[in-house]
C-alpha cells in the first residue's frame, strides 16, 4: 500500500532522518516487526522518500498519528495526505503512476505545493473499486439513466445547425436569457443577462472562476464541514486561508454563535452550499437570515453553489441572493447536471452583481475562455422547460428516495433527514466497523454495495468517522437491489 511520497525540501539528510523516525515510530507503536517498507527514491540523487505499508490491514490512523506526533517532535514537517492516509484503493491511472513512480524509477510524481495534500477523489476511488467488485454503486453521484429527450434533441440540433465554433467567452446571448429567466422565476430577482451571468464549464468551473476571481492570497474564507471536496483544493490554489464550521448531526444546523466568533477582520467570504451535499439539509431562512446579517455586519461576500436547488422535498429551496441586501455581497452558483441528469454535460454558470461578476469572468477567460456552444443551446432549451417537469422531476426523486430511506432504515442504519439533494447520510457505527473507510471497504467487498465515506468531506476527517453517504440518483430496479444485498447480507452484522 502506497503512503505517500515526501520531498524534503532541506536536502536528502532529512529523508534520511525521516525514514530512521518513521522506523522507531513503527517499532514504538508495536506495529510488528517491519510492516514499513520504505524506499529512498532514488536514494543517491534525490531528497524523496516513497513510504509503503506492506499490511494494508493496519489502517492509517496509526500511520496518521505517526505523522502528526513525530513531525513536531522534529524539524522535519511531514504529512500524509487525507487522501492517501485512508485509502489502500489505486485506481488504474493511479496504478500507472505508481508503476512509473517504482523505486528503479527516476521520476516520482509531481505536483505544485498547493495540491499535495490532494490526491485522487474518493469519488473516482470508490467507482473504480465499485467495478472491481461488481457492486452496486450508490457512491458517487451521477444518475444511471438519460437526461430528457427534448434536451439531447436541442444538443442534436444546435450541432447540426452548425453551433460547433467558440461560443462567446460568457455565455451565448440565449443561455445567459434562459439563467436569467429561471432566476428571476425562481428568486423574483431581476438580473441584466449580459452583465450579471458568465456560463462556465459546469459549476466547479463557476466555484473555480469566483474564487480565482475574488479570493487574494490570505484572505479567509468559511466554510461548513463536511464540504464538497473542490471547495478546498480550489481555495488552496487561490492561496486562501480556510475556517471551517462543522454541521453536525442530527440536523446539521448551522452553529450561529461559533461562526460569529469565526469571522474575523480577514474574512473576504462564505462559501455555502444549499441544498446541502452530503447531508440533504437545506439551509432555513432563519439560517439564512442570521448569516446574512453577519455579512453585511461584517462586509463579507456569499458564494452560493446551489446545484442541488430542484431537488427538494420537504421545503422550498431559498437563494440566500434574494434576502434583503445580499445581491449586491453574492456570487450564486449553478449547473444543468443534476436538475437535468446531463453530470456529463459540464454546463454550469455564476450570477453576480456587476461589481463581482467582473471578478469571476476575468477568472473564466483564462481558465477555459469559453464553454461547449452547442451544449449551451441545448442548456437554454433545458432551461425553458415548464414547471411540469421540475414537479414529476421531485415526484421521481422522491419515489426513489423513499426506497432507499426506508431500506437504509430496516437494514438498521441511524438515517438522517435529507430534505434536499439525492444523498442521504447514514450512521454506520451499530455494524461494529472502526470507521467510515473500513465500512465502506467492508460494504463493497462483502455487502457489493458502494458509499461514500464521509471523512474526505471535512478538514479534521475524524468528524465524519461515523457517517457514510448513499445517493438515490439510480433507478428504482437498482435502489432495491442494493437494499436487498445490505438486508441480505449485512443486518446479520448488526451489534446492537
Ligand atoms: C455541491 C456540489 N457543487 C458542485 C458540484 C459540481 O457540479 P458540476 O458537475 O456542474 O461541475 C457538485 C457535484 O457533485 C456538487 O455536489
Amino acid at each position: 500500500m502506497h503512503l505517500g511520497t515526501y520531498h524534503s525540501t532541506h536536502g536528502r539528510n532529512h529523508a534520511f532522518k525521516l525514514s530512521h523516525l518513521l522506523l522507531t515510530c513503527a517499532h514504538s507503536m508495536h506495529l510488528g516487526s517491519f510492516p514499513f517498507k520504505m524506499l529512498l527514491l532514488p536514494l543517491c540523487t534525490r531528497p524523496s522518500l516513497r513510504i509503503t505499508l506492506s499490511k494494508p490491514s493496519l489502517v492509517t490512523t496509526s500511520i496518521a498519528g505517526i505523522g502528526n506526533n513525530k513531525s513536531s517532535s522534529s524539524s522535519l514537517s511531514f504529512q500524509i495526505s487525507r487522501a492517501s492516509s485512508i485509502s489502500t484503493v489505486s485506481t488504474a491511472k493511479e496504478d500507472a503512476v505508481m508503476a512509473q513512480d517504482g523505486p528503479n524509477n527516476q521520476h516520482p510524481v509531481q505536483v505544485a505545493k498547493h495540491l499535495e495534500k490532494f490526491k485522487t477523489t474518493i469519488f473516482t476511488q470508490m467507482s473504480s473499486l465499485a467495478i472491481q467488485h461488481g457492486a452496486i454503486n450508490l457512491g458517487q453521484g451521477f444518475p444511471n439513466f438519460d437526461g430528457p429527450e427534448f434536451v439531447k434533441e436541442a444538443a442534436i440540433q444546435a450541432i447540426k445547425d452548425g453551433k460547433n465554433q467558440y461560443a462567446r467567452g460568457y455565455g451565448v446571448p440565449d443561455l445567459n436569457s434562459a439563467v436569467a429567466a429561471r432566476f428571476q422565476k425562481d428568486t423574483g430577482l431581476v438580473v441584466d443577462p449580459e452583465k450579471e451571468i458568465t456560463v462556465t464549464s459546469g459549476c466547479t468551473e463557476a466555484i473555480a472562476a469566483t474564487i480565482l476571481g475574488l479570493i487574494n492570497p490570505g484572505d479567509e474564507v468559511i466554510l461548513f464541514a463536511p464540504f464538497y471536496d473542490s471547495y478546498e483544493a480550489t481555495l488552496s490554489m487561490a492561496g486562501a486561508k480556510i475556517t471551517c464550521i462543522t454541521l453536525r448531526p442530527p440536523d446539521f444546523a448551522v452553529p450561529i454563535d461559533e461562526l460569529k466568533s469565526a469571522i474575523s477582520k480577514d474574512t473576504r467570504a462564505i462559501l455555502m452550499n444549499t441544498p446541502h451535499n452530503p447531508t440533504g439539509k437545506m439551509f432555513t431562512r432563519e439560517e439564512l437570515n442570521q448569516i446574512a446579517s453577519l455579512c453585511i455586519e461584517n462586509d463579507v461576500l456569499v458564494f452560493s453553489d446551489e446545484v442541488y436547488d430542484k431537488l427538494t422535498f420537504e421545503m422550498d429551496h431559498i437563494s440566500i441572493a434574494s434576502l434583503p441586501g445580499m445581491y449586491e455581497r453574492t456570487v450564486t452558483l449553478n449547473s444543468l447536471g443534476k436538475t437535468f441528469s446531463l453530470t456529463g454535460w459540464k454546463i454550469g454558470w455564476a450570477i453576480a452583481p456587476p461589481h463581482l461578476i467582473w471578478g469571476v469572468k476575468q477568472a473564466h477567460s483564462y481558465l477555459t475562455f469559453a464553454t461547449s456552444t452547442p451544449m449551451q443551446f441545448a442548456a437554454a432549451a433545458a432551461l425553458r422547460a415548464p414547471d411540469s417537469y421540475y414537479e414529476e422531476l421531485r415526484k421521481d426523486y422522491k419515489a426513489k428516495k423513499d426506497i432507499l430511506v426506508e431500506g437504509l432504515k430496516d437494514v438498521g442504519f441511524t438515517v438522517y433527514p435529507s430534505s434536499g439533494t439525492y444523498f442521504v447520510v447514514v450512521d454506520h457505527t451499530r455494524f461494529g466497523l472502526a470507521d467510515d473507510i473500513s465500512f465502506c471497504e467492508y460494504l463493497i467487498k462483502e455487502v457489493g454495495v458502494v458509499a461514500i465515506p464521509t471523512s474526505v468531506f471535512y478538514l479534521n476527517p475524524n468528524d465524519g468517522k461515523n457517517l457514510v453517504r448513499f445517493t438515490f440518483c439510480k433507478d428504482e430496479e437498482t435502489l432495491r437491489s442494493a437494499v436487498g444485498r445490505m438486508k441480505e447480507r449485512l443486518k446479520g452484522k448488526l451489534c446492537n
